[in-house]
């Protein structure tokens, strides 16, 4: 039997991911090569729909691909590659655009929220159409799974509308997909605000650990992360939201349970505590930066790297774009094969 597939895009909006990301998306992402067929986008047409620096774009894109094979992701074993390499992703967009409500897509919170921020007036209709790119994204490669963290469960389930839809208007053509979302990472928290989640857009920098930091850096925020009255290290999402958010972080890295974490810093107090989860980001982190730098030395192996990665995502997504066309009667070119 075939194995099932994923597919996961993450933007290239910043030059590093954070720990948000690596918990939330990425660290699922090498786990599931191993038992999916998987497919990973960096996706820079996203990347286009709030205000950005095109000077600064291509390295993004360059530097999130590195990231994400630094962490793990083996090209072997998946197809990593650019979004606006594989131009189907646009055209089954615009097809899809089609068939979704204009309200449908004005309920999204993502964009309510994004839209908000500098002023209704600022936002584009690419942000305004941003869930449907990232439907076209899913919908091309029959994806089954989708690993992401919280947020991006109502985009999913527009996605699953969308194929339903289509499917019923137009024949039996894409497959539905599931969200993939690990409870206990699906929401990391800002270090300084833990009623917040850790966000490159909103975050201070303070508030957000960068894959890319320095142990420094990350030993000084973690030490200024702002904790709860009283000295226990107890996971209570009320009442000690800060130290809650903390204890997470270190049970996913260090692979124990909340609760064995919390017994051995019984009666340590938080700076104990923290000083050993600063030491636990920082190993997890060395190597990923480290092998990040070395991959973007090499930025022409990198980009055939991404480049072979395109054309094997062109060829998985033809079968499926071309049943899209002829199914929703576009008339196919003379010659077109
Ligand atoms: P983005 O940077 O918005 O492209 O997000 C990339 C991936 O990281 C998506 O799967 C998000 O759901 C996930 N993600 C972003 N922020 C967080 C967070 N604070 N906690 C957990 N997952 C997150
Ligand atoms: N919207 C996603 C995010 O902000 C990124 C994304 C784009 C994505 N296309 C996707 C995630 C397809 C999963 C599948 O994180």
């Amino acid at each position: 039997m075939s194995r099932p597939r994923v597919f996961s895009g993450i933007q290239p909006t910043a030059d590093s991911f954070h720990l948000g990301n690596y918990l939330g998306a990425v660290r699922q992402w090498v786990a599931l090569q191993d038992t999916h067929d998987a497919f990973y986008c960096v996706v820079d047409l996203h990347a286009l729909t709030l205000p950005y620096d095109p000077a600064l774009l291509p390295r993004r894109s360059r530097v999130a691909a590195a990231q994400l094979l630094a962490a793990g992701l083996d090209p072997d074993r998946c197809t990593l590659f650019v979004q606006s390499h594989v131009a189907e992703h646009a055209e089954l967009c615009w097809m899809l655009g089609c068939l979704t409500g204009f309200g449908e897509a004005n309920r999204m919170t993502q964009f309510k929220d994004k839209s908000s921020r500098d002023g209704h007036d600022q936002a584009s209709v690419g942000l305004f159409t941003y869930p449907v790119l990232q439907a076209a994204d899913i919908l091309l490669y029959q994806a089954d799974q989708v690993p992401v963290g919280e947020d991006q469960r109502q985009h999913l389930e527009l996605s699953r509308a969308l194929a339903n839809r289509f499917n019923h208007r137009f024949g039996q053509t894409f497959t539905p997909p599931q969200p993939y979302i690990l409870a206990e990472v699906a929401k990391i928290y800002d270090l300084q605000d833990p009623a917040a989640k850790m966000s490159k857009s909103s975050s201070s920098p303070q508030g957000i650990i960068d894959v890319l930091d320095s142990p420094e850096a990350i030993r000084r925020k973690i030490a200024r992360a702002v904790t709860d009255a009283g000295t226990e290290v107890r996971a209570d999402p009320e009442a000690k939201p800060g130290v809650t958010n903390l204890l997470r972080i270190y049970s996913a890295l260090s692979g124990e349970p909340v609760a064995a974490v919390e017994t051995r810093y019984h009666g340590a107090g938080y700076g104990a505590f923290k000083k050993d989860l600063a030491e636990l980001v920082v190993a997890t982190f060395a190597a990923v930066r480290e092998k990040t730098h070395q991959l973007m030395a090499d930025q022409a192996a990198l980009d055939r790297l991404l480049a072979h990665g395109a054309a094997r995502a062109r060829r998985a997504a033809a079968p499926t774009m071309a049943a899209a066309r002829e199914r929703m009667g576009l008339l196919k070119a003379a010659g077109s094969g």
